[in-house]
């Protein structure tokens, strides 16, 4: 399967900043999702990294100055500024968002921005008091009037010692920033209530029940419903995962949690997807101290989680919204099983997922589905990678929510 940004011409350009150095990186990122890279250097930047690292990771020619020797091709940096789909600027420093705010063109890099007429994307990275100083904020809010995107630098600990504002964001933000570029934007306005992952229901200080669900198929729908647009919470248990750029977290830990967190939060949704696996029961109660082995069998007693979609199902008889979507994860009778909670629960959509597969399923990166939708129709997708599934379920979902 093609990336989603094989193929797109993408002009890079790198202002003088420490940050420089991460830049490589993105490019060879980029590099690896197919995009061509071209990428575009001010002189001050050059002194941080070499202009030969640029070129060879991304196997082009790198452009650092309006006079150099082949001054003649000036005209070919314009149409290189003409002809990309996308001009990313990183880091971006307070000297070239000063210059670019106020229309000068006074080194490559500023001629291409103001010759080009693409979507720009403006990642800055400097000194908190830079940043935070009224003149660069002002010239920020320029370039966003201007139509181009800032996306506000991290705070942390920066290269010159200070703690602050100022960091360079990191590549998985930067990576859906870009991404989101060329995507459509068809779940803009929505709010999208998500679960994802495994709960815990501890029965002792030390064990506890859980099931083999890591989170992957949840936080994919999460990263791909921010990517077009929504404003989404994840309501999340227990994962390894790193949260999706970008999205509300709510940590939960038992059944119980994700209920309170789900119910205090489902009225502002459009849409929830209900894709954590809760443990359907918990142990009737907790021991304070660790259970001591006896050689002999004990008993623990389970009672029932409450089944949070089920009542969200109950709420909605009444109402139209939010747009209900469960998962089932089966072993057998996939499509029976799968009518049944659809009915059930009262969902507009349920996935049903086969958890035997070695590819499908709890900690896999891939996924086999099917979707049936509220009219009872069956659609089987494809194996592919969990984000690619998450795409096409958030394909069926706009399509239910129109
Ligand atoms: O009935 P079953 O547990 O198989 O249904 C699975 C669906 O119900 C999933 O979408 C899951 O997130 C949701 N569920 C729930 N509350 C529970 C158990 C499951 O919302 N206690």
């Amino acid at each position: 399967m093609k990336t989603l940004l094989a193929g797109k011409k993408i002009l890079f350009g790198i202002c003088g900043s420490i940050a420089a150095y991460k830049a490589a990186e993105w490019v060879r990122e980029l590099v690896k999702a197919e995009a061509e890279v071209s990428v575009v250097m001010t002189e001050a930047a050059t002194h941080f990294v070499s202009g030969l690292t640029f070129a060879s990771l991304s196997g082009r020619r790198v452009y650092t100055g309006m006079f150099e020797k082949d001054a003649g091709e000036e005209m070919t940096h314009i149409t290189l500024a003409r002809e990309c789909d996308l001009f990313v600027i990183a880091p971006a420093t307070a000297q070239t968002i000063a210059k670019l705010a106020h229309g000068f063109a006074d080194d490559l890099l500023s001629v291409l921005v103001l010759a080009g007429n693409t979507k720009v994307l403006v990642f800055p990275a400097m000194n908190s008091n830079m940043y935070c100083h009224k003149a660069t904020q002002a010239n920020l809010f320029k370039l966003q009037e201007y139509g181009y995107t800032v996306i506000e630098p991290e705070q942390g600990k920066l290269a010159c010692g200070d703690d602050g504002v100022g960091r360079l964001v990191d590549w998985k933000t930067a990576r859906e920033k870009i991404v989101s570029v060329f995507t459509r934007q068809d779940l803009q306005g929505q709010t999208v209530l998500i679960s994802a992952g495994p709960t815990w229901e501890s029965y002792d200080p030390a064990r506890l029940l859980s099931n083999r669900s890591s989170g992957k198929m949840g936080y994919a729908l999460a990263r791909v419903a921010k990517r077009r647009g929504a404003r989404v919470i994840l309501v999340s248990g227990p994962s390894a995962i790193d949260p999706p750029p970008g999205v509300e977290m709510i940590n939960v830990m038992t059944g119980i949690e994700m209920h309170d967190a789900i119910l205090a939060k489902y009225e502002s949704a459009d849409i929830v997807v209900m894709a954590a696996a809760v443990s359907d029961y918990r142990p009737g109660k907790k021991m304070k101290q660790k259970v001591k082995k006896s050689g002999t069998s004990i008993e623990l007693e389970l009672i029932p989680n409450p089944d949070i979609l089920k009542i969200l199902g109950y709420k909605k008889k009444k109402a139209i919204r939010p747009l209900l979507v469960g998962f089932a994860a089966e072993s057998k009778g996939h499509v029976e099983e799968g009518r049944r909670k659809l009915k059930e629960k009262n969902l507009d959509l349920i996935v049903i997922n086969d958890i035997i597969g070695t590819d499908t399923g709890f900690g896999a990166d891939t996924n086999e589905v099917s979707l049936i939708d509220r009219n009872y129709q069956l659609e089987k997708l494809p194996l592919r990678s969990k984000e690619e599934c998450a795409e096409m379920i958030w394909d069926k979902i706009v399509n239910l929510n129109r």
